[in-house]
């Protein structure tokens, strides 16, 4: 009976290359019953002809070979295949020949006389091995194919704005209150959009953005709602408010952190029951739109300290969208970059296709504050003063800013330590949501050990997620 293992193991082809026919055979014996596929040579010459018609996933050699010695081999094998793992068999004793074999590359040795058990395991680890390395090159293959370089007008395709994109696809179709959340410039403007377009039902009615914290409170409120003639001082005729407008559509409150308790009593009832009233007016109106809120404050910690109400936070707080600052998603930087080159050479007129070296590292360096804004200002910038398709050091405006990053203005941030640092935390990171967080796959992925990955993610605080 062919076992669940055996099974396995006959997708591995081993190579056995010995001159002694005894040990050859007895060695064929122990892997074939194991399950694998084996091959038998009797020199390396032979080998080598054999690889080259059907290149193995193992090749067990002996040390002491006729003609060509079991180290030239392994040198020939590692020369001309990647994916080779050889197996060296040593004469008892002679340690020196098992360390230069490592160090060429083998993936183990064994001393003679050849215990079965210990080839089995040496064997089984190459698989295992093995196993993980396509099991991870399919998963790669698996994200880049569902990774979208852009979704709506947003460019980016870093996992932290992937899950972005995929959060607005599970929302879009429902009637959920979303909460936008993050730092200035971060695209939540673009998020809000990305929804109502993304939504089948509403993407043909209107889209109403608000700026909350720039309008008055008595003008925010009839902007809202609407107002109804003499209900203050130049309200001279009868007007719909937004929410009305929106009907149908989506309405969108950017700075809801600016709603003056009062207003947010009046939100809270519009988010509950769809009702309201225009200022000044006693007639209960209804209107249908989403609603979407932004906010680039901590909305928890005014909760606190009772300028939010609580049960209104909660009521907004269902969904909510978190957008990764720019710096978090720096392998974003040059398709951004690249976007607003194109963009803002044809708006100009100008044709200026790509940023110098120089520049481009300086940008992945800084830690734009001002995230995407800033960097598409930046590169707005460039663009005007660029003389040449090239935009070089000196037409990127403000360039001072990018060589005082933040990022390094304090001394120990300037370490070089923390400079390698950085880098290795946010690559860690990648890889382990690459591979689920699965540590194993992460370690393989990352070419360490399972305990060096464990050590780092300590080291810099990963939790598991
Ligand atoms: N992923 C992206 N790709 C391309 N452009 C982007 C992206 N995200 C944001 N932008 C651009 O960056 C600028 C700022 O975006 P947006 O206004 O949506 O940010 P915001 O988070 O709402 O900022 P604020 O809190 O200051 O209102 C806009 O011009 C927008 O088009
Ligand atoms: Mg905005």
């Amino acid at each position: 009976m062919v076992t669940q293992m055996n099974e396995q193991n006959s997708q591995f082809q081993i190579l056995i290359v010995d001159d002694e026919p005894l040990i050859r055979e007895s060695l064929y014996e122990i892997l074939r019953i194991e399950g694998y596929r084996v091959q038998m040579a009797p020199s390396a010459e032979d080998a080598l002809e054999q690889l080259k018609k059907n290149p193995v996933d193992i090749v067990v050699t002996d040390f002491k070979l006729p003609k060509m010695t079991g180290l030239q081999l392994l040198e020939e094998i590692k020369n001309t295949y990647d994916e080779i793992e050889v197996i060296l068999i040593t004469g008892y004793g002679s340690i020196e020949s098992a360390v230069e074999a490592m160090k060429k590359g083998a993936f183990d040795y064994i001393t003679k006389p050849i215990n079965d058990n210990e080839i089995k395991i040496v064997i089984q680890k190459i698989a295992d091995k093995k196993k993980i390395l396509e099991e991870n090159k399919a998963l790669k293959e698996l994200i880049a194919k569902n990774q979208r370089p852009s979704f709506c007008d947003m460019i980016g395709s870093s996992h932290k704005i992937q899950s972005v994109y995929n959060i607005i696809d599970s929302v879009a179709s429902t009637n959920a209150t979303i909460h936008i959340t993050g730092e200035s410039g971060t695209g939540k403007g673009l998020v809000a959009r990305a929804i109502h377009q993304t939504d089948v039902h509403r993407r043909n009615k209107p889209f109403v953005e608000i700026s909350c914290g720039a309008i008055s409170e008595t003008l925010l409120e009839s902007e809202l709602f609407g107002h109804v003639k003499g209900a203050f001082t130049g309200a001279i005729k009868d007007k719909e408010g937004r929410f009305e407008f929106a009907d149908g559509g989506t309405i969108f409150l950017d700075e809801i952190d600016a709603f003056s308790l009062g207003l947010q009593v009046k939100l809270l009832r519009v988010l509950q029951d769809g009702v309201f009233e225009r200022v000044g007016d006693n007639v209960t109106r209804k209107a249908d739109a989403r609603i979407i809120v932004a906010t680039n404050q901590d909305l928890a910690q005014l909760v606190e300290k009772g300028d939010f109400r609580e049960d209104l936070y909660y009521r907004i707080n269902v969904i909510s969208i978190q957008m990764p600052p720019l710096r978090e998603r720096r392998e974003d930087i040059e398709s951004i970059v690249n976007f607003y080159l194109e963009k803002y050479s044809h708006d100009n007129k100008k044709k200026v296709t790509s940023i110098s070296n120089e520049v481009k590292k300086l940008f992945l360096d800084y830690t734009w504050p001002g995230n995407i804004r800033e960097l598409e200002n930046a590169v707005e910038g460039a663009v005007i003063m660029a003389k040449t398709e090239i935009a070089n050091k000196w037409d990127v405006p403000s360039l001072a800013k990018f060589e005082k990053s933040p990022v390094s203005s304090t001394r120990d941030e300037k370490s070089l330590k923390k400079v390698v640092e950085q880098p290795e935390k946010e690559h860690i990171i990648s890889i382990l949501n690459d591979c689920n967080w699965n540590r194993n796959k992460a370690a393989a992925t990352l070419g360490i050990n399972r305990t060096t990955l464990y050590n780092k993610m300590k080291k810099y605080d990963i939790l598991d997620k």
